[in-house]
């Protein structure tokens, strides 16, 4: 009989003060070597800030809108994930170096871990960000459902853990600043999930410009429409439900998909904690998030 191989939760380990899961970690050598092309497009994110989301629409756009095209694999296929070695799997590194150009890849790196070939080629990059309320929620969710990363532990325990910003990446704050001060002197083209929320066609425009393709309305929409959150949840190509390290059966990965669900999360007093801390975490920057719609 043929044995299921069903992958355990990785241990974490910190480098340069930011937590990394550990085979991330291990490879770190040869993660920091990596070599970019010039024409490669990253995706950077703060992990559960709309990664998948933003990796669908710019597979559409490259593609002219061809939905069928982008059905030829699922997106983790088509967009490695460079830091990432998942057990039984090509690592991110390995799928990309097989990719002819242009490549698409994914990183959930902190701008000071980005490999310097990136910057040397200046790769265009998109970074986006979500308000770190609902990143904390969704994040908590993933933890759980992820089979590879560390248990959360309960919702107060997660709570603490990712302001003290002892998760996977590190602190969110750090993340969304240290990527919005980068885009003054490289080609960031920094957008926030809330907006993509608000408007999408909006959205879709700014990263056909930035891509600098012009595919006119009607291909919008139909971009607008093959990224709605029903779409991509229903798309086994977008919806992560053949990946081994992800339990569908306790949090599916494209979940909720909305603004301010972390009102059914926190309490009182943790919401004013939290307000406290981010205060102090987030003085001085010019940065500013929704919270609600
Ligand atoms: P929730 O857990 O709040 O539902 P990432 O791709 O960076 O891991 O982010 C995952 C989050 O983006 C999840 O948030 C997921 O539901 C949400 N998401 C994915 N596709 C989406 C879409 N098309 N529209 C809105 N939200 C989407």
């Amino acid at each position: 009989m043929e044995e299921t191989k069903i992958p355990q939760r990785l241990d974490v380990s910190s480098l340069r003060g930011i937590m990394l899961p550990q085979s991330t970690y291990e490879n770190w050598e040869t993660i920091w070597s990596f070599q970019a092309q010039p024409d490669d497009l990253f995706i950077a994110t703060y992990p559960k800030a709309g990664t998948t989301w933003m990796q669908e629409i710019v597979d559409m756009i490259i593609h002219g809108g061809d939905k069928e095209i982008c059905q030829r694999a699922p997106i983790h296929l088509r967009q490695p994930f460079i830091e990432m070695k998942r057990p039984f799997m090509p690592s991110g590194l390995e799928l990309a170096e097989a990719m002819l150009p242009p490549r698409i890849l994914k990183t959930h790196l902190p701008v000071q871990l980005v490999p310097p070939s990136i910057w040397e080629k200046d790769c265009k990059i998109i970074y986006v960000a979500r308000n770190a309320k609902d990143n904390l929620v969704s994040y908590y969710h993933f933890q759980q459902m992820n089979r590879i990363l560390p248990h959360p532990g309960t919702w107060p325990e997660y709570f603490e853990k990712f302001l003290a910003g002892e998760v996977p990446w590190g602190p969110w704050h750090d993340h969304v600043k240290g990527w919005w001060e980068a885009r003054e002197h490289q080609r960031i083209l920094y957008l926030f999930y809330e907006d993509m929320k608000k408007d999408p066609a909006h959205e879709i425009q700014k990263v056909m410009q930035f891509l600098e393709k012009d595919l006119g309305e009607k291909v919008i929409e139909e971009i607008v429409g093959h990224t709605s959150f029903q779409a991509m949840k229903e798309n086994p190509m977008t919806n992560y439900c053949s990946h081994p390290c992800f339990d569908h059966s306790i949090s599916p990965f494209i979940r909720k998909g909305t603004v301010g669900d972390w009102k059914t999360h926190f309490t009182v007093a943790q919401n004013e904690r939290f307000d406290e801390d981010y205060r102090k975490t987030m003085k001085g920057t010019s940065l500013t998030f929704c919270n609600e719609l």
